[in-house]
């Protein structure tokens, strides 16, 4: 079903104006009225889902090394905001720029009084096996997310551009929706098939300018369209002339200014 006007999400948080990944970004997107928030989950060492988007540590804190390699006890140690130009022009709250868990943002995404999409990237689908995917749904469990009711204070959506990790999803979690994430459309997804029940298409925004008509063409294969990462003005024309269900940008206050101008 095509909403009337398409859903925004905040990508990594909104990465253009803070730090990716921080609460300080989250917060500030669904300040600006983004509808949701896509993070990136990975493990660690000692088990934690944690949101960071890059394997490796360096680009978006002061440490280095593999995320993976460290506990969540070391990473909270780290400076994940420092890197970012809007750290120094704003102050931040400290709370607000350490390490993210995925418990800590879904907590603060249910305690906003106003329902929220959560959109969920599960990163390394193979190099763990399913832990991931299965520590990422034990939590849902505990916060009563993983049976989702219209009423939720937070809607959770499991994207993956493998279809191993959306296989899992389905058998741990089935009533939870999925988002096929696709660089090029595969011949089943063109003829209607998403896989391992996905109920929506996640084209990027390369291959929409590559495809013009590729949000249309999903749509008429029966495909909801969630299109990552619009943050240009003509992409965003191209995007919406097609009516996509969803939109996921670094820039969500851009998409939004925008929207209330069509
Ligand atoms: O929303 C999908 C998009 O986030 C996938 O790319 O690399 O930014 O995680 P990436
Ligand atoms: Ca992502």
């Amino acid at each position: 079903m095509t909403t009337a006007r398409p859903l925004v999400f905040a990508h990594r948080g909104g990465a253009d104006a803070l730090p990716e990944h921080t609460l300080a970004a989250y917060l500030r997107a669904l300040d600006d009225g983004a509808d949701g928030v896509e993070c990136d989950v990975r493990l660690t060492r000692d088990g934690g889902l944690v949101c960071v988007h890059d394997r490796r540590l360096d680009r978006t804190s002061n440490g280095t090394g593999l995320v993976s390699g460290k506990t969540l006890a070391e990473l909270d140690a780290l400076d994940f905001a420092s890197w970012h130009p809007a750290a120094a022009a704003e102050e931040l709250l400290a709370e607000h720029v350490r390490l993210l868990t995925l418990e800590r943002l879904l907590g603060a995404l249910r305690d906003r009084g106003r329902p929220v999409r959560l959109l969920v990237e599960t990163k390394h689908p193979s190099r763990y096996g399913a832990e991931v995917e299965r520590r990422l749904v034990e939590l849902l469990r505990r916060y009563g997310l993983a049976e989702p009711e219209p009423d939720d204070p937070v809607r959770v959506t499991v994207m993956s551009f493998a279809a191993l990790a959306l296989r899992r999803i389905r058998r741990l979690a089935p009533a939870v929706p999925t988002v096929y994430l696709m660089r090029i459309v595969p011949p089943g997804v063109a003829r209607g098939h998403l896989p391992f029940g996905s109920r929506i298409a996640g084209p990027g925004i390369a291959l929409v300018r590559s495809r013009p008509q590729v949000v249309s063409a999903l749509r008429a294969a029966g495909h909801q369209t969630y299109v990552w990462t619009v943050n240009e003005e003509p992409d965003l024309d191209l995007v919406l002339a097609q009516r996509p269900d969803g939109i996921i940008s670094d820039r969500p206050k851009f998409v939004l200014d925008r929207l209330e101008k069509v």
